[in-house]
């Protein structure tokens, strides 16, 4: 493979393109309600209507507005766009009726929506749009250009500094900045190093990653590989959870058209580089998520994490210098090497570069997946994108982070959303879940649903996150029972700055933040909870209306 066969195939998928295209979307929430079968249909009724040779029926990844789903696009042959919700099976030929101007009574959305008009879309740009199941349909959309670039004109350490000079962070939570890690891997003594994608994916409410590698997962094998030729790795793993089976079937035929195409494997695009990569598939435990539990996982033993240092870039995966990224990180790599570094920093703010992908989840009126830029009020998005809270409710906070996370109030909601700006308020960016509160939600309900996360969730390695979980969780539970006193308020503020201060990991070090956060806003919610002892009545055990556990 040259780069002039790369563009033969880039020009014939182009030519082959059909004027008229019915888009459905295949990723796993519209095919939990039938897109395969809407696709059918709709390719049966093209071809009963003898319209094969100006209508292309195409299968597509997620389109983001996964709430109003099924989705089927219509991109016109004058250039305008439709968008078909709620499609059933039977809307088939009414869809098709509706190419030449029939009658359609199948429900509109409108493209121009706030909800896609505001996105800036890099890591999810061919979301919707190509075949997750065509490499031809990526490389028509620029794909693998980025890997010819680095592999035939820049050399590692170029590449290393164009990351850097991206901005780019990472995007599975900590927001490390990449260019650093891989400059790190690269640097370390040793013949043999591992590029590791992390699709762990464990946080409630969050599907981005999975979205990604269900809709585009060339764009994240190429960044892999652009990664392991930076850091001089030959051999890459996804680490992709088994809930995950679509995810898990679409990395497996895009690795093999892939290694077809030599474009993985040995001597890529007829250079010395060599880069193969393997799925290994986890079993949905969320501390798996973790670097050091997943490479122990990976390498076939129990997913537990160990101290670090030593860190991954030093000693990972068998001892030897390991590169760990998140899938929307890798997603990032080749736009940003395909239109430079510059261009990718003029998204986003001083510190946090480029664009974020959210699950837009929880009481909100418009459920999906957006990318944004970095540093867009969060108001944009819940009011503006989001729709607001349904049935003319209020917005009572936004969680974002997950479990290791917390609860911005509806008073901060012109916070904008950037890394910094969410850890002043005691939240976190995370990897990108934001559940939408309503008016009626009962905050220490919040607190107490997380907790019992971490609790199930917590390896039990360590005894402060092991037992203190449990006892966290046992306070909380008192509290929302109106069990509780002033007393077990202290203990449990005492005990979150235990487990935060003292576990080993991630997990336990964090799993108080959503008490802390919710007790930082909304304290009077828990005392208002408590009954009276001799330290004094902070409440009178009564429960507030407001906050009156279900
Ligand atoms: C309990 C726990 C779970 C985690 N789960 C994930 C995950 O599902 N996906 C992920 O990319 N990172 C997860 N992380 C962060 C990883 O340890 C690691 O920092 C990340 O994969 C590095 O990639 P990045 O630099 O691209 O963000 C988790 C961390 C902890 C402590
Ligand atoms: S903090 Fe929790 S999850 Fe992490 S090692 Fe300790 S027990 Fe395991
Ligand atoms: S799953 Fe179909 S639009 Fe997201």
């Amino acid at each position: 493979m040259q780069l002039d066969d790369l563009n033969a195939i880039a020009e014939k998928e182009k030519a082959a393109a059909k004027k008229v295209c019915l888009r459905t979307c295949m990723s796993a929430g519209c095919m939990s309600s039938q897109a395969d079968v809407i696709n059918k249909n709709l390719d049966a009724e093209v071809k009963a209507r003898g319209l094969e040779g100006e209508v292309e029926v195409r299968r597509v990844g997620c389109m983001g507005f996964c709430g109003q789903g099924p989705l089927v696009g219509v991109d016109h042959d004058d250039g305008r766009h439709e968008l078909f919700e709620f499609v059933k099976p039977e809307d088939a030929p009414a869809i098709v009726n509706s190419l030449k101007g029939g009658p359609c009574d199948v429900q509109r959305g409108d493209p121009q929506h706030p909800f896609f008009a505001k996105q800036v879309k890099i890591v999810r740009a061919n979301g919707g749009i190509i075949d997750p199941e065509s490499i031809e349909d990526y490389i028509a959309a620029g794909g693998y250009q980025a890997l010819h670039q680095v592999l035939t004109e820049m050399k590692p350490a170029e590449v290393i500094e164009e990351i850097t000079k991206s901005g780019l962070r990472g995007r599975g939570g900590a927001g490390y900045p990449t260019g650093l890690k891989w400059g790190t891997v690269a640097k370390s003594p040793g013949g043999k190093k591992y590029v590791v994608c992390n699709g762990d994916e464990g946080d409630p409410g969050a599907f981005m990653d999975r979205s990604v590698l269900e809709s585009d997962p060339h764009l994240v094998l190429e960044g892999m590989a652009i990664a392991a030729y930076a850091v001089g790795a030959d051999q890459g793993f996804l680490y992709v959870r088994a809930e995950y089976p679509l995810a898990i079937s679409r990395l497996q035929i895009a690795i093999k058209q892939a290694k077809q195409l030599g474009l993985l494997g040995g001597g890529i695009f007829e250079t010395p580089f060599i880069f193969n990569v393997d799925i290994r598939i986890g079993a949905g435990a969320f501390v798996c998520g973790e670097e050091t539990a997943l490479m122990a996982s990976v390498e076939g033993k129990r997913g537990t994490p160990r101290p670090r240092p030593p860190f991954p870039a030093e000693s990972g995966l068998w001892g030897c210098p390991t590169l760990i990224n998140n899938v929307e990180t890798f997603a990032n790599i080749a736009p940003i090497i395909g239109r430079g570094a510059d261009w990718y920093a003029s998204f986003g703010t001083e510190k946090s570069k480029g664009t974020k992908v959210f699950a837009l989840t929880g009481k909100i009126t418009n459920n999906g997946l957006i990318e944004v830029p970095m540093g867009i009020p969060l108001r944009q998005i819940v009011e503006e994108m989001g729709g607001g809270a349904p049935d003319g409710r209020k917005i009572k906070s936004v969680q974002t982070g997950g479990p290791s996370g917390g609860c911005i109030p509806a008073d901060f909601l012109d916070t904008p959303v950037d890394y910094e700006s969410l850890t002043k308020l005691g939240s976190i960016m995370g990897s990108g879940g934001m559940v939408v509160m309503d008016d009626t939600t009962n905050m220490v309900e919040i607190a107490r649903f997380y907790m019992e996360f971490c609790m199930d969730e917590s390896c039990g390695k360590c005894i402060p996150c092991r037992a203190g979980t449990v006892q966290m969780h046992h306070l909380l539970e008192k509290i929302a029972q109106r069990k509780a006193t002033l007393r077990d308020l202290i203990k449990l503020e005492e005990l979150c700055d235990m487990v935060k201060n003292t576990s080993l990991c991630g997990l336990g070090q964090t799993a108080p933040n959503p008490v802390l956060s919710t007790l930082k806003f909304f304290r009077k919610e828990y005392e208002d909870l408590l009954q009276p002892d001799q330290f004094g009545p902070p409440g009178n055990g009564q429960p507030n209306p407001q906050s009156a556990p279900k």
